[in-house]
């Protein structure tokens, strides 16, 4: 029996989740997704083949391992059909395989339409959302009158909810000709969905628990970064799922005793979609070098991300919270032509030296960041599959984030391919 490890991103998201999801689930039974929606962007890339997935979890690649998607997921339906087509496409059998939970919130065209108009609504304070109806699909179900997958199979239920929709999202939906505000028509496309989601629904928590009683193990993908979690992010710039180990319990309907192991996701500098705090983002030509030479664009979006240096102060923040027990530090390649290579230790407030990250944003916003500056290897570790063939220089880097952070290195990842690691 494996151990049963959770996969968090520990900065602001795309820290390279899919790369190490798909290189765990080779030792994993079942890969389950518990928060989040279709604003996750997982890339993984096997041989010369690119995939990038949304909602599907990042397992799906590796034949034969079983996906799932909980309860605390938001599932665009026919986003959902979108990958499963793409899969069909690349030959990828997920028939018998890939599950749903019933309780699983639907996002639907409307929360698209809304989160549009929401974020144009806040003008200059927005939060740069990836306009997925995230948000909107989250305040429905916590408000309890959200549309879950069980509703496709009582189409006069689903009538009546989409109907009591027109009611409370007069604001949005009345008088607006886009269609996605057509409540009728998003009724009859669901219809048509029923078969497809029919035979992937199951009780999800049921099925972990007696596949861990049966020994076989089992690895959360988690969707997004700590520093976008809604409870213990950058709030308001945030996303509105808990992305901390503390939702693979309620997202899933599974017990803290069923997590053997945390592994946190940590890109060799920092990045960032969308607006808020970043301490350390480089805007200068060593932060355009990053976005260059990391190929920092989202998966999900398209848009550029902020590039900055690696920041130990928000590193030991959301180590904290997840109670991280190792980490997989993804992208060292990407600092291979730089001459210094610099870490935050500390951040600076009127004269003060802070070590913890300050929760009043208005305090994040201002603080001034601290470095230890390191030199470059300046060598080519792109492919380096054995921690003693690294460049001595980028061994010393990878040592001073593990010894600030008290945490040991299981992976390092040398390139986007999957056999571009290193196993420490
Ligand atoms: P996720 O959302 O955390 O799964 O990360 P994304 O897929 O959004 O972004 C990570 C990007 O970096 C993807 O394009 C990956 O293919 C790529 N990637 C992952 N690991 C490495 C690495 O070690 N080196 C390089 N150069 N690219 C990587
Ligand atoms: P993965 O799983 C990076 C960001 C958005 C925005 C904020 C709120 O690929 O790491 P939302 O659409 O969730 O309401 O947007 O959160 N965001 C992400 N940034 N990676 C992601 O997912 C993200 N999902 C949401 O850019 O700032
Ligand atoms: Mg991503």
């Amino acid at each position: 029996m494996g151990k049963n490890k959770v996969v968090v991103g520990c900065q602001w998201g795309d820290e390279g989740k899919g790369k190490i999801v798909d290189l765990l689930a080779a030792d994993a039974d079942i890969i389950a997704r518990f928060q989040g929606g279709a604003n996750a962007g997982h890339t993984i890339v096997v041989g010369d083949r690119k995939y990038v997935l949304h909602l599907i979890p990042s397992g799906i690649i590796h034949p034969g391992k079983l996906c799932v998607v909980g309860n605390g997921v938001v599932l665009d339906p026919f986003g959902f059909k979108e990958e499963l087509e793409l899969l069909d496409r690349e030959g990828i059998d997920y028939r018998g395989r890939l599950f749903v939970s019933p309780a699983t919130n639907m996002v639907l065209p409307y929360h698209k339409l809304i989160d549009a108009v929401d974020e144009q609504a806040r003008g200059t304070g927005c939060l740069g959302t990836t306009q997925r109806g995230i948000g909107p699909a989250y305040i429905d179900k916590v408000a309890r009158h959200g549309i879950r997958v069980v509703d496709l199979f009582a189409p006069d239920r689903l009538k009546k909810r989409l109907e009591y929709q027109a009611v409370i999202k007069a604001k949005y939906l009345d008088g607006s000709t886009d269609k996605r505000a057509d409540l009728k028509r998003t009724y009859e496309e669901l219809i048509k969905l029923a078969d497809m989601f029919k035979p992937m629904v199951v009780d999800v928590s049921y099925q972990l628990h007696t596949a861990h009683r049966q020994g076989k193990t089992i690895l959360f993908e988690g969707a997004q970064g700590t520093l976008l979690d809604v409870d213990l992010g950058t709030y308001p710039f945030a996303t509105s799922s808990n992305t901390t180990t503390g939702g693979v319990l309620t997202g899933l309907g599974v017990g803290p005793r069923m997590i053997d192991e945390v592994v946190g996701v940590v890109k060799a500098y920092t990045t960032r979609v969308g607006t808020g705090p970043f301490p350390t983002e480089l805007i200068d030509d060593t932060g355009d070098h990053l976005r260059k030479l990391g190929d920092e664009f989202g998966a999900t979006t398209g848009r550029p991300r902020r590039c900055g240096w690696l920041d130990l102060v928000a590193l030991r923040h959301t180590f904290r919270i997840n109670g991280v027990d190792s980490m997989a530090v993804t992208k060292l390649d990407v600092l291979d032509e730089s001459e210094e290579i610099k870490v935050c230790t500390h951040y600076e407030l009127k004269g003060q030296k802070l070590t913890q990250v300050p929760l009043d944003l208005a305090e994040l916003n201002h603080v001034k960041p601290v470095y230890e500056s390191l030199a470059g290897w300046k060598s080519d570790t792109t492919g380096i599959t054995k921690f003693a063939d690294l460049p001595p220089k980028a061994r010393e880097y990878l040592n001073f984030i593990a010894n600030d952070l008290d945490v040991s290195i299981c992976v390092v990842s040398t390139g986007a391919k999957r056999e571009e690691t290193i196993l420490v």
